[in-house]
This record gives C-alpha cells, structure tokens and sequence, in this order.
C-alpha cells in the first residue's frame, strides 16, 4: 500500500482526502493544516492524522495534533499539494524537493516561468501518458479541465473543419464552503485570464482558442459560453450531443434552469459532498446558426478536479495504464452512475 500525504485541507485538500479514504491501493497518512480552527477537529473527527509546520506547533497547543508536516513527509511515497495558489511552489522548493518526493500540484500554480512546479499540466483526456515518469505534475484548474472535457472530443470528431473557439468563462466567486470569503455584488472583469494559455499547453499552442473571463456573485458553479466556428456550415445540435454520449465527465442536460439546479439535485444523488465531479451541456442552450456552434456548459469547480488527481496519483505511484486508472477512479467516484442519475432527471420533456 502507498502511502499519500495531503497538503492543505480546504475545498480541494478536504475532498481529495475523503475519496482516498476509500481507496483500499492506499494509506492516506494525514493531511496538513496551517490554522487552528474548526477544522483540525473536524479532520480528526474523521479518523485522520492532522500535522502543522513545525514553527506553528506551539500555535496549535490546544487541538490534537499528530506531528509536524515537515517529519509526515519523511515517511510519504506521494504528497498532493492542496495549498493556496502559489504556495505549491514555495512547498515544492522548500519541503517536497528537498524529500525527493513524489508530488502533485493544483492548478493555481503554473508550469511556465521561474515559479512552474513542473513542465506538465495534466488532463486526464488529453496527456494521461505523459504523466507517468513525472516527479512533479500540476493537475489544470476546474476551468482547464472543464474547456478540455469539451474541446477535445470536438476536436476528435470535426478536425480541421473548426477554424476557431471563443469561451468567455463566467466564473464562481467563492465555494460553498469557503463560508469566510465574502460575495461582492459585482461582475469582475478579468485581466490576461491564464485558462487560455493553460489549456494550449495540451490543446496545442497554435490552436485557434481565445478566452476571456468575468467573475460573478455565485458559488454555484462556472458558465462556460462557447462559440465554435466551422469553416462551412455547422453541424446542428444533436450531432454535437451525440459525441458526448458516452463521454467521461460530461452530463447532457435538457431542463436545469440554472447551475443551482444542478448543484441542489446533486446533494439529493447521495453521494459524497454536493458534487457532481463533471461539466454538465446544457443542451437546451445549443444552438447552430450558419458557421457557428454555441455551446454552454457549467463546471462543477470543487469536483470536477478531483478524479482527475486521482487517476493522475495511479499513473504517478503505480504506472497504471489509463485504462487501469480509469477503471480504479471509476469504482471510486461512480462517475457513470452520477451522469446516468443527472441525465434522466434532467431529461428533455415529452
Ligand atoms: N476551489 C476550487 O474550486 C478549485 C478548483 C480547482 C483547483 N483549485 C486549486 O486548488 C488549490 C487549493 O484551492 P482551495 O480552493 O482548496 O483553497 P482553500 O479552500 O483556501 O484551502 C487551502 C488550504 O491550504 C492550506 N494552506 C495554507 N497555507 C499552506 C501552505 N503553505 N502549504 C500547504 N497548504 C497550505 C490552508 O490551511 P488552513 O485553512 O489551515 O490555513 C487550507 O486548508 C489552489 O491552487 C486552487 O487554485 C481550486
């Protein structure tokens, strides 16, 4: 059995840990925690072994912690970093490296210039092989992987006959968890948005993809808008549903209203946290007029990266090939069942 540590407990951190609790390949050692707060009782509550850095023992005196992070990686085959954007970096430099450790980082952080964990950004879909020599791996941000989840299988179907995609991402502004961060009654406009860049690392950097992004007052959910333009005429919208029929992570959906919907159908499924772990096609939202495709499709952002980590963990720990991966992830995460239960509640009408 491997043994795997997690860096950072939050929305991403708290999720990855309760799914591989449940994972017999693995021994989750603890999970590392940097406030005393609520939470470190919490995650002991659970039955896990909470560690803090070593400088912040003493802040930490009156909860019952197991050790300091920096001794739980001396005894770890793998750590994922959970941490906020830009401390998986500084970890990398300062614990992770210095361990010769085996780690995966979350997509706040970048794999280009001087503060990249790693060269590779992964997306299951698109570079599962890549991974699995790496010492060091960013999992792409919920946005990233949610455009990836799409492009690719157009791009598999119709090839050259796309001659571009715009997205404007409307993103959440805070998780449903994150009950500390205040929602501000503005639309946001985003500057320079990395999503694009991220997803040519995999995509191709010549590929004709342009991005822009604004930030909304919701926690439920991303609204990805996309327009796909065709060199002739555009395929109409079944053609496009119908290439995402058995699609992993992608749920076609005829009647939510809105991403609320989805989320508060998705903590009646019974499955862990309110998570659907995909992107969901609003299909009554697609539209074909003449070259152009329009598409949206909201992304699950607190779940949609965690299966991802997870197979990129058995490819980076085991060599697994995707399909023992996939395989593995899907006993675990039910991904089938979830889009199966999604699909006929919001199934189209008569
Ligand atoms: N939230 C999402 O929807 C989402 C989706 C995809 C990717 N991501 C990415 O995932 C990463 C984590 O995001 P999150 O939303 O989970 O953040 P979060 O909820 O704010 O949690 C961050 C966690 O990191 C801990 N932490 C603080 N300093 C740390 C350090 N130096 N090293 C390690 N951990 C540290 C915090 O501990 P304390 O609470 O004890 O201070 C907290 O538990 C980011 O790169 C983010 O961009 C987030």
């Amino acid at each position: 059995m491997k043994k795997v540590f997690i860096n950072g407990y939050g929305s991403i951190g708290g999720r990855i840990t309760a799914f591989l609790k449940d994972d017999p390949e693995i021994s989750v050692i603890g999970v590392g925690k940097y406030s005393p707060d609520d939470k470190v009782n919490q995650a002991i509550s659970k039955g896990l072994s909470v560690y803090v850095p070593e400088r912040k023992i003493p802040d930490f005196k009156n909860y019952e912690i197991s050790g300091s992070i920096e001794s739980a990686l001396d005894d770890c085959d793998l750590v994922i970093d959970a941490s906020p954007e830009g401390y998986g970096y500084r970890n990398k430099k300062n614990l992770y490296e210095p361990k010769n450790l085996l780690a995966i980082y979350q997509g706040g952080e970048t794999t280009t210039g001087d503060q990249a964990v790693s060269d590779l950004l992964f997306n299951s879909r698109a570079n599962y092989d890549l991974s699995r020599d790496k010492r060091h791996v960013m999992q792409g941000s919920c946005n990233v992987t949610g455009m990836g989840r799409i492009l690719e299988p157009l791009r598999e179907k119709f090839g050259d006959s796309i001659i571009r995609f715009d997205v404007t991402l409307v993103r959440r502004w805070a998780d449903i968890e994150q009950t500390e961060k205040k929602i501000t009654d503005t639309i946001e406009m985003t500057e320079k948005p990395h999503h694009g860049e991220d997803v040519k690392t995999y995509f191709g950097k010549d590929s004709p993809l342009f991005v822009r992004a604004i930030k909304v007052p919701t926690r439920q959910m991303h609204l990805h808008i996309m327009d796909v333009r065709f060199k002739d005429t555009a395929p109409n919208p079944s053609e496009i549903h119908d290439i995402f029929t058995n699609e992993f992570g992608v749920a076609t959906l005829w009647t939510a209203k809105g991403t609320k919907d989805v989320r508060d159908y998705a903590s009646t499924m019974g499955f862990n946290f309110t998570d659907t772990n995909m992107i969901h096609i609003h299909a009554n939202m697609t539209v074909s007029i003449g070259d152009t495709v329009q598409i949206m499709y909201s992304d699950d952002q607190t779940g949609i990266v965690i299966p991802e980590n997870h197979m990129l963990m058995q490819s980076m720990l085991f060599g697994k090939s995707y399909q023992e991966a996939f395989s593995h992830t899907e006993s675990i995460f039910h991904m089938k069942e979830k889009k199966q239960k999604l699909e006929e509640h919001f199934a189209k009408e008569g």
